[in-house]
């Protein structure tokens, strides 16, 4: 059957030949601009079209849907749809895909990366030598904590977070996941926070996870203990992750993403002690951003044609 070809939109430059499939069906323009399209920007490019492959880099929401009636299909480039008002989309009958599973063991990689890095302070030592404030070894220079035989706590687990359980396994860990106590293997938030050297975040961000991890949370957490998070900045209260590092409720931080997102040069938690900034690099491997752009792409023609997405997103 010969299907019209409709109009993307496609609001990031995708360096991955997943995109030469949508072009061969479909009228396709990329955006051009370095950085995300603002939102009025988005709402004028979109306005016509009928497909539309986003980044978690842009706010779908009704002004968006509204400005772009004719939306039948919008496909994430991440397993993260918190920038997406998908119950909405729902409602107007467009459909919503997401690129889960490709990219877990990639994330789990880079979470494992920061728990290494943070608790044996890699970053912070590199920085000293290119500094030239490395002048000899020391009984007690640069000492770190051990990552092998402590306890490590997944703060929902789904399947990143049971990835990073594995790789903590690899290292005797012992692994303490949230949930409702008595569920086998699962302990309340409360007990983990309490018991945890190691915090890790794996939730998605949702009303009920926004700010999770907040005063009360980082003061339940031993001194001792290292924050780790790889799922979305808005779980973590910021300022108070500030205080928590500069008071020493805890000892340090590993983030991969963070509110606001990227943290602007002169944004004070860059000037607490004992935190690691990247720039939400836990998907970004040639082979993990190439699968996504594919499974993105595979969402977008089969929303366009009418058929069941590979990867839906439930509303
Ligand atoms: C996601 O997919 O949600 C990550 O944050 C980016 O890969």
């Amino acid at each position: 059957m010969i299907r019209a070809m409709a109009r993307c939109f496609v609001t990031r430059k995708l360096p991955f030949e997943a995109l030469d499939r949508l072009r061969r069906e479909h009228t396709v323009e990329v955006w051009q601009g370095a950085l995300p399209p603002s939102p009025p920007e988005l709402r004028e490019r979109a306005a016509d079209a009928e497909g539309l492959l986003c980044m978690l880099t842009d706010t779908v929401d009704a002004a968006l849907l509204d400005a772009a009636p004719r939306l039948r299909a919008i496909a994430n480039l991440a397993v993260g749809t918190n920038n997406i008002d998908v119950g909405l989309a729902r409602e107007r009958r467009i459909t919503v895909g997401n690129t889960p599973g490709v990219l877990t063991e990639t994330t789990a990689d880079l979470a494992f990366a920061l728990i290494l890095s943070v608790s044996r302070r890699i970053v912070e030592a590199e920085r000293a030598i290119r500094q030239g404030d490395w002048r000899t070894w020391e009984p007690a220079g640069w000492l770190g904590r051990d990552v092998h035989g402590a306890t490590l706590g997944i703060v929902g687990p789904g399947q990143i977070g049971e990835a990073v359980a594995r790789r903590g396994e690899g290292f005797g860990m012992t692994i303490l996941r949230s949930g409702h106590s008595p569920a086998p293997g699962r302990v309340a938030l409360a007990a983990l926070l309490a018991e945890s050297d190691v915090v890790s975040l794996h939730c998605p961000l949702t009303p009920e996870t926004r700010g999770l991890i907040d005063e009360p949370a980082l003061m339940a957490m031993k001194q001792s203990a290292i924050l780790i998070n790889t799922a979305r900045g808005e779980i973590v209260d910021s300022a108070a992750l500030q205080r928590a590092l500069e008071q020493g409720w805890i000892a340090a931080a590993g983030l991969d993403v963070t509110d606001p997102e990227p943290l602007p040069g002169y944004h004070p938690l860059l000037g607490a002690p004992n935190l690691t900034v990247l720039p939400h690099v836990g998907s970004a491997t040639h082979a993990t951003r190439g699968r996504m752009a594919q499974i993105a792409v595979d969402n977008l023609l089969a929303g366009l044609a009418g058929e069941p997405l590979p990867c839906p997103v439930e509303g």
